[in-house]
């Protein structure tokens, strides 16, 4: 039997088509694993009304990790018209995969790298090196959403909130509500996470993005959490920084940054701003970690438009595959693989078109894999 069981969900587009780059490059590392392929994604939304039908969310239950590609998503009424007849009008509402896996498993830390790789032209400066740790299952994403307006959940906020006064009036079905729920036991875990990594490789900041002089409950919160944690790691500081703010220093001076830590929603902007900032959705990625499993997938999602046709950039993906060595604690495997994704952009001869190159999604992975032969 192999050492891991390793749940294989390409999904659609070019989830397909990077997945096959990430096999290449895993059989090479010689990685002790199983690969068993589940069904997720679009083709199974209009068939079986769900995107993430209950038998892959049991053979996940069975593994020991996640790797994913990309899913395509639609607007509601788009999705629903998809639909096989048996389904339509049935009230089916599509939830999103990814979603549902991080709460379904609890995984409540995204973690997702951003560093500039030597010689990728895409950089917008050569000197980043971020590290991204986003609460992945509270705040305005805890799916506790209301509409049209309950009248009941409206009586409760008027008994207990003078500022809900503005709201009395306005027919509830012209009224949306999303709840932003912060806990202490997020909030502690995502910021000690942030400070533990930055103990491990030696960063001096942390920065916690919130907005507590606005939101002074829930931002409040974990500011206060954030300070106290501090106070356990001398020699590392905490810089608390307004989201607003944020983006635009990430902009003038993200070389001064090392590691973030935010709430879900301010870390899904921050976190895809600071992609960007290294060479967009080609080349990051994201583990999704919880206390007993996780999920690893590049940022992008599925590119109709290129699925199929091997031009995407497996970089993304390949770093989705090092994310997930380190964290089956493979040290030796994550840093051949990351050495060999960093030695190929280096050189620049196998690029892929978002480089300027002519090369596929395959070539480059069949270039990375020759460097991981080298380098074993
Ligand atoms: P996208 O990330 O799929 O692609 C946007 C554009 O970025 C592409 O057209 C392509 O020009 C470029 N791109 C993306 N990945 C690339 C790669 N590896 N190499 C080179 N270029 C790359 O985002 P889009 O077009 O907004 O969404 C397409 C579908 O994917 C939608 O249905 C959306 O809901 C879904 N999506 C899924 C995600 C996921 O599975 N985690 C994340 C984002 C979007
Ligand atoms: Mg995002």
């Amino acid at each position: 039997m192999a050492k891991y069981r390793i749940a294989w969900l390409p999904g659609d587009g070019i989830g397909n088509d990077v997945m096959e780059a990430a096999k290449i490059v895993l059989d090479v590392l010689k990685l002790d694993a199983d690969y068993i392929h589940g069904d997720v994604g679009w083709e199974f939304w209009k068939k079986e009304a769900t995107a993430l039908p209950d038998r892959t969310v049991k053979l996940l239950k069975e593994t020991d990790c996640c790797l994913f590609g990309a899913i395509t998503s639609k607007p509601k009424e788009e999705a629903e018209k998809e639909l096989v007849p048996e389904f339509q009008g049935k009230g089916c509402i599509y939830l999103s995969p990814i979603l549902r896996i991080r709460q379904e498993f609890n995984l409540h830390t995204n973690f997702r790298p951003c560093i500039a790789y030597k010689g990728n032209p895409l950089n917008y400066r050569d000197d980043i090196d971020l590290a991204i740790f986003r609460e992945n299952t509270e705040g305005l994403y805890s799916g506790i959403e209301f509409y049209p307006l309950p009248e009941q959940v409206r009586d409760v906020l008027l008994e207990n909130n003078p500022r809900m006064k503005k709201f009395q009036s306005t027919p509830l079905d012209e009224i949306a509500l999303s709840c932003r729920f912060i806990t202490k036991k997020a909030s502690q875990s995502i910021v000690r996470q942030g400070f533990e990594y930055a103990k491990k490789h030696d960063k001096k900041s942390v920065t916690l993005i919130e907005k507590p002089n606005v939101l002074r409950e829930t931002s409040g919160l974990i500011v206060r959490e954030a300070r106290k944690i501090a106070k356990e790691y001398p020699g590392i500081e905490l810089w608390e920084t307004n989201i607003d703010a944020m983006g635009m220093w990430l902009v003038k001076n993200p070389e001064r940054y090392n590691v973030l830590v935010a709430t879900n929603l301010f870390g899904d902007i921050i976190s895809d701003l600071a992609a960007q900032l290294v060479g967009g959705l080609g080349f990051t990625a994201s583990g999704n970690i919880g206390d007993n499993y996780a999920l690893f997938e590049p940022t992008h999602g599925s590119a109709p438009k290129y699925a199929g046709l091997y031009k995407a950039n497996p970089t993304a993906m390949l770093s989705a595959v090092a994310l997930m060595l380190d964290y089956l604690k493979e040290d030796k495997l994550a840093c051949n693989l990351k050495d060999a994704i960093a030695r190929v952009i280096e050189e620049g001869k196998v690029r892929t078109y978002d480089l300027g190159g002519t090369n596929s999604t395959l070539d480059v992975a069949k270039e990375v894999a020759r460097k991981v032969i080298s380098n074993a």
